[in-house]
Formats: structure tokens, sequence, C-alpha cells
């Protein structure tokens, strides 16, 4: 079972080749043991210890799994819900080497950022999963708050700006059975303590880092645990179907309500459109330039003013 184990997670490239050795080296045989063990090698910011002292919440981080690399927590955290592990674990790590960013672009995570994934069991249909993520980029502006930011906001559906430049992005997959959500994965990259120039020139002109903004490093433990109280605050009202209150917390942060933009759809199609607000169900409402009103549910959109 384990040498099949280590054949797979090779052949995939999941994890770093050193996490990889330790496995052989470790002898266990059950899978979700073989996870853990990794998360016991040599971490540089990131403890558990800290983040789970004083933690107040109820589900959200009771088990943590932190590491020092993976190739992305989103697909260990999958792994990990599809072996049993309980509602609201955490996956940690303190870098990335195959980041998963929406529309399947690559997300830059060097050491530094907070890199995590929430493994949830909501009994929820795929129609209130873009909530879910609204919900969780309310949750981090919030704790940014927390934290001495001022002035963060929401670009739909997953960007937390800070003067308009992003400094965390969300992902949020589900992980189904047939039809049936069986668990959602919510990715959440921040910026934390990084300099611009830890970034690729390429996105370097709209990124911003906490230090950036805050001018002095923060504590990314604290950072963390804050996160997980606003988190689990969020999801008690999203379980109580508290949704026009998520919504309003959104709408009162959001970056992209009043603004033109440029909706991008799947196969290359665009438009300009004037954004009016924000669904019940999560989705964009704009009016296209011959005035008919349209709902994004997906896709992107680029702020032309
Ligand atoms: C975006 O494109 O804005 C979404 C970025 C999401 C990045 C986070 S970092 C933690 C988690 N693991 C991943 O591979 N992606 C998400």
């Amino acid at each position: 079972m384990k040498n099949e184990i280590v054949k797979l997670l090779r052949k995939e490239g999941k994890l770093s080749d050193e996490a990889i050795d330790e496995i052989e080296k470790t002898n266990i045989n059950n899978f979700v043991e073989i996870i853990k063990e990794i998360g016991k090698e040599k971490r540089e910011h990131i403890k558990s210890s800290e983040i789970s002292k004083d933690l107040n919440t109820k589900f959200i981080g009771k088990n943590l799994y932190i590491y020092h690399e993976v190739s992305s927590t989103n697909t260990v955290a999958k792994f990990l819900s599809q072996n049993g592990v309980e509602n609201g674990s955490i996956v940690i790590s303190e870098k990335q080497t195959g980041g998963k960013g929406r529309s399947g672009k690559f997300w830059e995570s060097p050491l530094g950022g907070v890199w995590l994934s929430i493994i949830l069991a909501p009994d929820v249909d795929h129609s209130k999963i873009p909530l879910i993520t609204l919900a969780t980029g309310v949750a981090v502006a919030k704790t940014l708050e927390n934290m001495g930011v001022e002035n963060s906001e929401i670009k739909w559906p997953n960007d937390i700006l800070i003067n308009g430049k992003k400094v965390c992005g969300i992902l949020t997959e589900a992980v189904t059975n047939f039809n049936t959500i069986e668990n959602v994965i919510i990715g959440v990259g921040i910026d934390a303590n990084l300099t611009i120039d830890n970034f690729s020139e390429e996105i370097q002109s709209r990124t911003t880092t906490l230090e950036n903004e805050l001018g002095r490093k923060i504590d990314e433990n604290l950072l963390i645990k804050l996160f997980l109280e606003e988190f689990e605050k969020i999801s008690e009202l999203f379980n109580s179907e508290g949704y026009e209150e998520i919504l309003k917390e959104w709408r009162r942060r959001s970056y992209t309500i009043g603004k033109i933009v440029e909706v991008r759809k799947p196969f290359n199609r665009y438009y300009n459109a004037y954004v009016l607000g924000i669904s019940r169900e999560g989705a964009l409402v704009v009016e296209k330039i011959d005035g008919t009103l349209e709902k994004v549910i997906s896709g992107e959109c680029i702020i032309k003013n």
C-alpha cells in the first residue's frame, strides 16, 4: 500500500521529493497517517501550538495539518477529505511549489505567505458554492481589519485588495460524488510577510502584501488564528441561512459595485458592463451597454474605471 502511494505521489508531483523520501523512510501504512507524518517535517514560521493557543472555535481548526512545502494545500486537503478527516480541518503550508489560482493559473506561494485550505462538509447544493466563497472573502477582510488594515476591499468574486492591489485570493473547489457535494475545499492565499520583489515582474504592479501595507512584519500564526475564528463565525451565519447578513458585509466592502467592468466569460467571450450589485446567490448583476441586465455567476471581471 505504501509503495503504491509513494509511486503515485512521485508520478503526480504533488509533494516535494524531500517529503516523498520521508514517506519511504516512515514505518506506517495508513494513508492519512502518512500525510500526518509529512506534516511533522521541520517548519520555519508556522506553529500549531501558536495557532491553537486560545483558539476560540468549536470545529474550525481543531485539526491542523501543517507542512513546510507541498505542491498545493488544496490538493492535500482534497486527499485528506477523501480519507475521512474531520469537518473543519485545516491544511497549511509555508510554501507551495504548484499553488493553484483561479482559471487554472499558477499561484505564486513563496515562504512568508499564508497558504491554507479549509476542509468543509457543508450540507448544501452547488448553487450555494459562490456564497461560500463570498463569505470567506468577508472573513479575510475582517481578519485584515483586526490586524490593523484600514481599507480592505473585496473585488468580485474573491480577491481581497488593499489600495486597489491584490493581497489575497480564494479558490473554492468542490469534492463531489456523482452529483452530491461531499466536501468543499476553500483555499486562501494571503501575501503576508513578503515584499513585492518576492513576486514575478508580471504580477508586481497589481500585487501588494501585508508587510508592504502595514510597514512591519506581522505574526503569521496570529493572522491564521484570527482568520479561523472569523471564518467559523461566518460559516455559522451561513449554516443558519444568514445569507443577507453575509451579503451586506460583502457589499459594504465591495470594490466592484458601481464600476464599469469587462466581463470575461469562457471561450474568449467578453463584454463591457456597469455593475449594479450582487444577487442573493452571489452573482454579479450587471447592465450591458444595450441596457439589458445579466447575472454573472462565474468568470473574471476586469475593472475599467
Ligand atoms: C486566485 O486566483 O485568486 C485564487 C488563489 C488561491 C490561492 C490559495 S493558496 C492556498 C490554496 N492552495 C492553492 O493551491 N491555492 C489556494
